[in-house]
């Protein structure tokens, strides 16, 4: 069940539509209007937004807990100016928070506060830049009974924020929490709201972060801003590349260096396979980072056109990093990987992958080809195994595993 609120129709004779206001208008007579963009100043965060922040836009910013969220939100005020409202931590709290990142932006305003009429009220006497707040699962009103978090208490007081964003033209940043299972209460009920969302993630214990952005009406959805969290919170990362590939151990059988897409941006990732002979009646294929159907398709493949007698062997795949490297590009990395473990054969350190694999153990051409190649040229690797230059599994593994 779902609480909501009727709201007594009192609308006054002016505010009453004119019938002119209602009709349809053509295409050409409606007036365009250019509003200017404006940049946070963190590179990242605006390329996900499609190059800054528009005024009165409502972004609702959605991660797992411990993310970051409220690192980068702190990051993105210290930048613009504006207020930070937070619902979760306390004034010194926060004050410590800014000391750790070196926040000196002295017009930075900070309210400690999770009435959202009170909010709304104290709002009216001034006009923040940007308004954070952080985060919607702990605001409430006290128009209705359920507790903060609850699907009623979260999308009323975001439509109460909405409203002052879009009547005053500020830009108003919602913080949501998700959980892995996809909380109900969570910001999917605000998603149909707001003008832009993104999702904050990446291995709560690993450094790499992602923000991607699912819906935006003021731009595209397929540009991925990269983060790497430091103890000075979260730096940004210009050559994603070199991030995911610093742990790389070299000349050891099952790792494959993979080009795959991250918006529109390649970037290099390492694809690792553990390939042991099985316990269990049922071999275990378990995956981190990479599709969990494709990595059963890719093992069918190998069994079926390889004569990899798999049916005997765990396999354990994961990409370095915490980067999810789920597109079908990845296909050919995580056969060979599959394959250089099984023959524990390493691959020369300079090989880079990229192809997508058909059931018949043909390779398939993907996307962005040579961007991806562009990458792997860039950072010195020679020999690029791609669709353009195979057509089979079995070629490929000849020419490289033999
Ligand atoms: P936080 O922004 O509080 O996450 P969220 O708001 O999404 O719940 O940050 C969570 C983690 O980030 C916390 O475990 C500590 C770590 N962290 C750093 O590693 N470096 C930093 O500079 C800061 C501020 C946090
Ligand atoms: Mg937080």
């Amino acid at each position: 069940m779902v609480e909501f609120r009727i709201e007594a129709k009192e609308k006054s004779r002016n505010e009453k539509k004119t019938l002119d206001s209602v009709k349809p208008q053509k295409l050409s007579q409606i007036k365009s209007i250019t509003r200017a963009r404006v940049k946070t100043g963190i590179e990242e965060f605006d390329r996900v937004l499609g190059g800054g922040v528009l005024p009165g836009a409502v972004i609702l910013v959605a991660g797992e807990p411990g993310i970051g969220k409220s690192t980068l939100m702190l990051q993105v005020v210290a930048k613009t100016g504006g207020l930070y409202i937070s619902g979760e931590e306390s004034l010194e709290q926060i004050k410590l928070r800014s000391g750790r990142l070196g926040v000196r932006n002295p017009d930075l305003l900070f309210l400690a506060e999770t009435d959202v009429d009170v909010m709304t009220q104290s709002l009216e006497a001034q006009s923040p830049k940007l308004i954070v707040v952080d985060s919607i699962q702990t605001m409430q009103t006290d128009d209705l009974t359920g507790t903060a978090g609850s699907v009623g208490q979260v999308r009323e007081c975001a439509a109460r924020l909405l409203k002052i964003g879009k009547s005053r033209g500020i830009p108003v940043l919602l913080v949501g929490h998700i959980t892995k299972a996809g909380a109900i209460a969570g910001p999917k009920v605000l998603e149909h709201m707001v003008d832009t969302v993104v999702y904050f993630e990446g291995e709560r214990f690993g450094t790499a972060r992602l923000l991607r952005a699912t819906k935006n009406r003021f731009g595209a959805t397929d540009e991925v801003g990269i983060f790497e969290m430091t103890d000075k919170g979260l730096a940004e990362v210009a050559n994603p590349s070199k991030l995911f590939l610093k742990k790389r151990v070299k000349k050891v059988p099952g790792s494959v260096v993979v080009s795959t897409m991250e918006g529109t941006r390649p970037v290099l990732a390492e694809v690792q396979a553990l390939v042991v002979p099985t316990q269990l009646a049922v071999p275990r294929r378990i995956g981190r980072g990479v599709d969990y159907h494709r990595l059963q398709l890719i093992a069918a493949v190998l069994t079926k056109r390889l004569n990899l007698p798999l049916a005997g062997f765990d396999i354990f795949i994961n990409v370095a990093g915490g980067l999810r490297v789920e597109e079908p590009a990845a296909d050919l990395g995580i056969a060979l990987a599959i394959l250089s473990s099984f023959k524990n054969i390493p691959l020369d350190d300079k090989v880079v992958v990229f192809g997508e694999l058909g059931l018949l153990g043909e390779l398939r051409e993907v996307s962005q080809a040579e961007k991806r190649a562009r990458e792997a040229r860039r950072l010195g690797f020679m020999t690029i195994i791609s669709p353009l230059k195979f057509s089979s599994l079995s070629q490929v593994a000849k020419q490289l595993l033999r």
